[in-house]
């Protein structure tokens, strides 16, 4: 494992929409492994492919010991409201509060290529829609209201 630079927030790759992983193959097991290994050293929720300059659609979440790894994931439920600070590794010195729904129903692929199924709330459910958003070029600046500096 190694770890990967984290695109900040002004670079257009951010900005992209990623594509659809075809085979999962050694690079993207590699490259899965890398970005846990990143999101974790700087102490991160979630982290999505194109963060690490990858535009796949790939995103990581952990949450209390729980990893949740999906390529092509695909929200199918959402319900709720909560509204609450949100930030992102890719835009360092900024906070800013965001509505996402209480609860998301996921899918995806697994690294073994399997469908997995995944259900989430509060914290889990904003993380799956923060990191989806990457994946279409979303950032949460761009649905953010009261936006100011990190301390
Ligand atoms: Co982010």
């Amino acid at each position: 494992m190694a770890l990967r630079n984290i695109v900040i927030e002004g670079d257009e790759i951010l900005r992209k929409r990623s594509r659809e992983v075809t085979s999962i193959d050694d690079r993207i097991i590699t490259l899965l492994d890398d970005m846990l290994e990143t999101m974790r050293s700087k102490e991160g929720v979630g982290i999505a492919a194109p963060q690490v300059g990858v535009l796949k659609r790939i995103f990581i979440v952990e949450v209390d010991g729980i990893i949740y790894e999906l390529i092509n994931p695909e929200i199918i439920e959402k319900t709720g409201s909560r509204i609450e600070d949100e930030a992102c590794l890719s835009v360092p010195s900024l906070v800013g509060v965001v509505e996402r729904p209480t609860y998301v129903k996921i899918k995806g692929l697994n690294r073994k290529g399997e469908e997995v199924v995944y259900e989430g709330n509060d914290l889990v459910a904003k993380a799956f829609c923060h990191e989806y958003d990457h994946l279409d070029g979303i950032l949460f600046i761009d649905k953010a209201t009261d936006i100011r500096e990190l301390e």
